[in-house]
């Protein structure tokens, strides 16, 4: 189970740091008009995006694993887990909503400013904190 659980940490924290740093290409691309400099971040933002979908399958995934490695069927009570499982599909949707964000950057239909880019970043860190509390803590 610890194998488990330490593939589980590797693959959340490395979905996290791609989480983290495409909305901050984002700030650069609506902040940004030179054609190349557009272009090269658009393909960072690509390569970077890709990544981050295919990471968060395995940190998903083997978390389900481990709460059914550690739970069984007794996972309907394990309450900190049903919060964490929550704000985990609050942050699948932040991924998608990021997929949409990066499509329009494409098309050259983004409206968004920059300071609306940077409040957007901020917000998968809260989603974070909330996890590790439930997971570390687990208050109830
Ligand atoms: C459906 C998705 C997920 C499920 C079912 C899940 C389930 C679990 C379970 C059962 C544990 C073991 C808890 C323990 O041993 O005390 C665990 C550990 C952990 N999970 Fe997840 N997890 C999921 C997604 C995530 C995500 C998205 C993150 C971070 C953003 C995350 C961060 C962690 C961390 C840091 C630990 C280690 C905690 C410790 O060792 O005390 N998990 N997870």
């Amino acid at each position: 189970m610890l194998w488990v659980k330490a593939l589980h940490i590797f693959f959340v924290m490395s979905w996290m740091a791609g989480v983290f740093y495409l909305p901050r290409i984002f700030v650069n691309l609506a902040m940004e008009h030179d054609i190349a400099t557009r272009e090269r971040l658009l393909l960072m933002a690509r390569k970077l995006y890709r990544f981050m979908s295919i990471l968060s399958g395995p940190a998903v995934l083997l978390g389900v694993w481990l709460a059914w490695l550690q739970y069984g069927p007794a996972v309907a009570k394990a309450h900190w887990l049903h919060a964490k499982f929550a704000v985990v599909v609050l942050l699948i949707g932040y991924h998608h909503a990021c997929g949409s964000l990066l499509a329009k950057f494409e098309n050259g239909a983004n409206k968004r400013s920059h300071k609306w880019f940077r409040v957007f970043n901020e917000v998968p860190v809260f989603m974070l904190l909330a996890v590790l509390i439930l997971v570390v803590v687990k208050p109830f």
